[in-house]
Formats: C-alpha cells, sequence, structure tokens
C-alpha cells in the first residue's frame, strides 16, 4: 500500500504542537502480539521492564480504589487491575500505514488539565437529529459553525485539523499507556470503543455550538440503520459546495446507492434493494439484539493497564467497520478518509456516522433479554480521556461520566428501529421435534459425507487461505432458560493472527449447509471478523480474537442439544491469517 500525497489534502496534516512534545520522536517498538482478553489468548511477548512498574502501579491502586478485578487477571501477568489511561507527555508519531508521510497528530500543548464537570442540568436535553430528515434551518447552521470551526487556525485545539487529528492520535498508536512507555495505548477492539467516541462527539459538538453562539446546537446522525431515508449518505452532506462535503468517498457509494452494513470490500453486492435493505436489518438485529447480550459481547472486552485491548465488540466490528471501508474512497491508497483509522476523523460525515453508533449504546440498553448494561467494572469506570472543549481547556473526562447522554445534555431524536423485528431466520426450516433422531454425524448437519468427513480433519493452528470448515464440541448441552440468561454461550476464534497494514474480513458460520450461499438474514451466519489497516511496520503482527454471541442461534437451529457444531469460516478479504484454536466459552459478563 501506498500514500497519499500531503499537498492533495484539504486539511493540514500537521499541528503545531511539536513545541510542547519533546519526544516526538517514535521509538522503536518492541515487536509483540496483541493480547486477547484474558479468557483468549496471553501475552507472552511483554518486555520485561513492564512486570515492576505494574506491580508499582497495582499498590498505589490498592490505596485508591482497592484491587479490583484481580480474579480475572489470573492468566494475564501484564495486566494489572486498573483503569487505562493515555500519556499525553508522551504522544509521538503515530504509526500510518505505508506510504503515508510522517505526520503529527499530538494535540497542541497545554498548560494545565481540568477535570470535567456536567454541564448545568437542562430542562429538555438537546436533541440530535436524523440527518435524513433536517430542514435548511438545522444544515445553515451546522455548514456555518463547521466553516468557522475549519477556518481556524490549524494549531487551535477547537479548529477541524484538530478535531480530526484526535482520531489519528488516539487510534494510530501516537500514545503509549501511563505507566507503560514502550505500550501503545488504544481505543479500539475493547470496552474503550463507546465511551471514547461518546467523549470525542461531545466535544466536538460544544465546540461547534460555541462557534456559533448556540448552546443548544446537536449534531446529525447517519441513521444507517434506518430504510426509511437513512440508509443512503446523507445527502447534506454530499453537496459538493458545503463544508459538510468530502472529496474522498467512494463516488460509486452516494445516493441513491444503498449502503451495505455487511460491506465486503470491492465487491459490490449485486442485491436488489429490497434485499439490501433486508440484510441491512438482519445484520443490526444480529449485531445489537442476538449477538450483543451481556456488557462484553456488545460493549467490547476488557482492556486494562499494561494489556492489551481484548476484543471488539459486536456493533465496534459490524457495522461500524464496514461501513467505514464502504464509504472510504477506493481510489485512494488506503480508502482515505474514512476507510482508514488516521484520516477517518478528516471527513464530516465520520462524526454523523458516530454519532449513530452513539445512538446504538443507548438503544442497545433499553432492550429486553440477557444483561444489556453497561459494566460496573472499574477499570472500566475509571479509565481516562483527554480532551480540548470549547474554551481551549484540555479536560480530564472519565468513563464513568459518559454512561448517560442526558447527563452529558443529549438525547437522539427517536425514529422507527424496524430492525428490531428483523430476526434471521435458518435456511431450512426447523425441523419437527420428534422427528429429529440423529442417524450420523452429516446428517445431522446436514451436510454432505465428503465435508464432514473434511470437517473432523481440520488441524490447529489452521491458515485460513480459503473456506474452511471444522468441528467443535459444546461443553454444555440442553441448557435451561435461567442459564440460557445467565450465561451466553460464546463462539471464541482464538488467535487471530495477521499483518496489520492489511484490512481483513472473515465470516462465520455455522451448521451451514454445503455450498450454499448464507446470507445475514439467515441464522447459520454467526458474524464476522473485521479489520481495516493501521500500522506501517508491514511485518507488525496482530494477535486478536473474535467472540460470538450464539445462545440465540443455536436455539434458531434447533442445535441446543447437539453435542457439536459445524462451524465455517469464509476469507472475505485481506489475509493471510492464521487461527490457533476455535471453541465454545461461557460468560457472563
Ligand atoms: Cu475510532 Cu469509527 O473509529
Amino acid at each position: 500500500m501506498s500514500w497519499i500525497s500531503v499537498t492533495s489534502l484539504p486539511i493540514p496534516l500537521s499541528s503545531s504542537s511539536s513545541s510542547s512534545f519533546p519526544h516526538l520522536t517514535k521509538h522503536r517498538k518492541p515487536k509483540r502480539h496483541h493480547l486477547c482478553k484474558v479468557s483468549c489468548h496471553t501475552n507472552h511477548d511483554v518486555p520485561n521492564e513492564e512486570p515492576k512498574a505494574s506491580h508499582n502501579r497495582r499498590n498505589v491502586l490498592i490505596g485508591f480504589g482497592g484491587l479490583y478485578g484481580a480474579s480475572t487477571l489470573a492468566d494475564n501477568p501484564f495486566a494489572i487491575a486498573a483503569p487505562t489511561s493515555p500519556d499525553l507527555k508522551g504522544c509521538g508519531l503515530p504509526e500510518l500505514p505505508e506510504g503515508v508521510p510522517p505526520t503529527k497528530c499530538c494535540p497542541p500543548k497545554y498548560s494545565n488539565i481540568i477535570d470535567f464537570k456536567f454541564p448545568r442540568p437542562r430542562r429538555t436535553p438537546r436533541v440530535r437529529p436524523a440527518a435524513q430528515y433536517v430542514d435548511d434551518t438545522y444544515v445553515a447552521k451546522y455548514k456555518k459553525a463547521l466553516s468557522k470551526m475549519k477556518a481556524l487556525p490549524p494549531d487551535d485545539p477547537r479548529s477541524f485539523t484538530q478535531q480530526a487529528n484526535v482520531h489519528c492520535a488516539y487510534c494510530n498508536d501516537a500514545y503509549h499507556q501511563v505507566g507503560f512507555p514502550k505500550i501503545d495505548y488504544k481505543v479500539h477492539d475493547s470496552w474503550l470503543f463507546f465511551p471514547f467516541h461518546r467523549w470525542y462527539l461531545y466535544f466536538y459538538e460544544r465546540i461547534l455550538g460555541s462557534l456559533i453562539n448556540d448552546p443548544d446546537f446537536s449534531i446529525p446522525y447517519w441513521n444507517w440503520d434506518n430504510p426509511y431515508g437513512g440508509m443512503v449518505i446523507p445527502s447534506i452532506f454530499t453537496d459538493t459546495n458545503s463544508p459538510l462535503y468530502d472529496p474522498r468517498r467512494n463516488v460509486d457509494h452516494q445516493p441513491p446507492t444503498l449502503v451495505n452494513l455487511d460491506y465486503n470490500k470491492n465487491k459490490d453486492s449485486s442485491q436488489s434493494p429490497k434485499q439490501q435493505i433486508s440484510n441491512n436489518l438482519a445484520t443490526m438485529y444480529k449485531s445489537v439484539v442476538s449477538c450483543g447480550k451481556i456488557p462484553s459481547l456488545f460493549l467490547g472486552s476488557p482492556y486494562r493497564a499494561g494489556g492489551e485491548p481484548g476484543g471488539a465488540g459486536s456493533l465496534e466490528t459490524v457495522p461500524h467497520t464496514p461501513v467505514h471501508v464502504w464509504t472510504g474512497d477506493p481510489r485512494q491508497p488506503h480508502r482515505e478518509d474514512l476507510g482508514v483509522f488516521y484520516s477517518a476523523g478528516r471527513d464530516p460525515l465520520f462524526y454523523a456516522h458516530h454519532a449513530n453508533v452513539d445512538r446504538m449504546w443507548n438503544i442497545w440498553k433499553t432492550l429486553p433479554r440477557g444483561k444489556r448494561r453497561d459494566f460496573t467494572d472499574k477499570d472500566w469506570l475509571e479509565s481516562i480521556f483527554y480532551f480540548y472543549d470549547e474554551n481551549k481547556n484540555l479536560v480530564r473526562v472519565k468513563v464513568k461520566d459518559s454512561c448517560d447522554t442526558k447527563k452529558l445534555g443529549y438525547v437522539y431524536k427517536d425514529v422507527e428501529i424496524p430492525w428490531l423485528g428483523e430476526k434471521p431466520k435458518p435456511r431450512k426450516p426447523k425441523s419437527n421435534a420428534k422427528a429429529k433422531k440423529k442417524v450420523s454425524f452429516a446428517e445431522s448437519f446436514g451436510v454432505s459425507a465428503a465435508r464432514a468427513a473434511e470437517a473432523t480433519s481440520v488441524t490447529f493452528p489452521l491458515t485460513l487461505n480459503s473456506k474452511v470448515t471444522t468441528v467443535v464440541k459444546r461443553p454444555k448441552l440442553s441448557r435451561s432458560t435461567e442459564e440460557k440468561e445467565e450465561e451466553e454461550e460464546v463462539l471464541v476464534i482464538d488467535g487471530i493472527e495477521f499483518d496489520m497494514e492489511k484490512a481483513l474480513k472473515f465470516d462465520v458460520f455455522i451448521n451451514d449447509e454445503d455450498e450454499k450461499e448464507i446470507k445475514p438474514g439467515n441464522s447459520e451466519f454467526a458474524g464476522s471478523f473485521v479489520s481495516v489497516s493501521h500500522s506501517m511496520q508491514s511485518n507488525k503482527k496482530v494477535k486478536t480474537c473474535l467472540r460470538l454471541g450464539i445462545t440465540d442461534l443455536l436455539e434458531d437451529l434447533d442445535a441446543e442439544d447437539d453435542d457439536t457444531i459445524v462451524v465455517t469460516l469464509v476469507p472475505k478479504y485481506g489475509g493471510p491469517v492464521t487461527i490457533q484454536d476455535i471453541k465454545i466459552e461461557f460468560a457472563t459478563e
């Protein structure tokens, strides 16, 4: 992959921050494997000075909060029971995809840091509108605010340049973790994903409001989950003369082309609009309803001081990431702007995309069944981020203050949520319980004997070059309704290792039939692994895992009494990728 030239960018790339950051040379990082969540894989490759640091820090932490969560750390000697925090002073050059010229994106210099205080309570919260429903007065306001933001000097922390830089710094490893100068700090692929982006938008919105002296100004959301005008790039962002426009988007994905929430890069679907809508609705159902029944499966897995992100939640994986990739411009080397992290914040559409992601967090908490609530783990609640506010103050915020948007002064405009009733259906109608008598392994899954034989012969670690089918044992059968509510059955694809420079996607099917196309609307489609490219170190490997909640799926497929399931992995783009193991676990949180 190569880089776009700096001169062609509409937004200046560099910040003027270097003076405040003496350590701008990025030290070469040791090659480390990324750590899966505790129950997945352990990082044995962390440089040896870390344990000492963690020890000290652990003692300090016992002082103010007690040693929490220690039991879950048994498998991970390097993560400590402590919240994460980015080390502001150590901000350095980000790690960028190959060919992108070195770019500074650290925040401008600061003299002091203030702690976040809630805005004064309002009688009624501000309402963030759905972008397809806004009126001309609203658009005029947003355009005016954004033009002013874009006109600020690039070193002003409120400028659009700096707002865009926030994503680059936080998402491309410009920071290390406080107390762990050799460990990159990350906000994706873990439980930090939702709170980080919520805070990011919160300050972006406050700055815009203050630039037009309208404290009520609220950013719009791209309602991509709603077929009533939401599943296209909102027209307010496509007017080429508007400050809301960004030329670096996929020209083939302009309205009226419908967004594909399960987008496989470079493969535009030949689906009819009707099929596309129904796939999108099923994708939403899966991501928010059936695969997100416990906090870690929806919000993401833990990320603790000294450790690595534990894995993305269902919504971050799909549709959040596919929407980035679908919108980014394939004429650019890395699908800039939205299709790659370092430049994503340069497209005003980014903030509308993430407002909808943020809205999903609110919706998720209102749904029945399962444990759809925020984590109570202090390592989550006390995690820290820093943002500049509308008065150019650098503000220290914590995850715990982001949980309730009403306290932050806003809500989302209610619109239809048509996917709530779009439960995927099995390709094959459920067998009549009485008639279900298993004759052979092959018959029980409706697969050919040849394929069944192939499935039982897969060995790990496996290299995924083409479709692979394997058999996975289920440790607990025929669980009661109470057991299922208490513990989610999780399919863990463990030790997924690939080159960080490359984007990657593979799909996971369960008990699919041979050679049949499985769509998001089929129960057999368990989920996907998706990653966008981020680093330039071409041999920097990521090791992570994918966790998919499958309790509902097994019910739908009438497979709750089966002692094995057939799992098929289908590479969609990127690679090579290796996989250590596929197994079933049970999770409560
Ligand atoms: Cu920080 Cu949508 O990514």
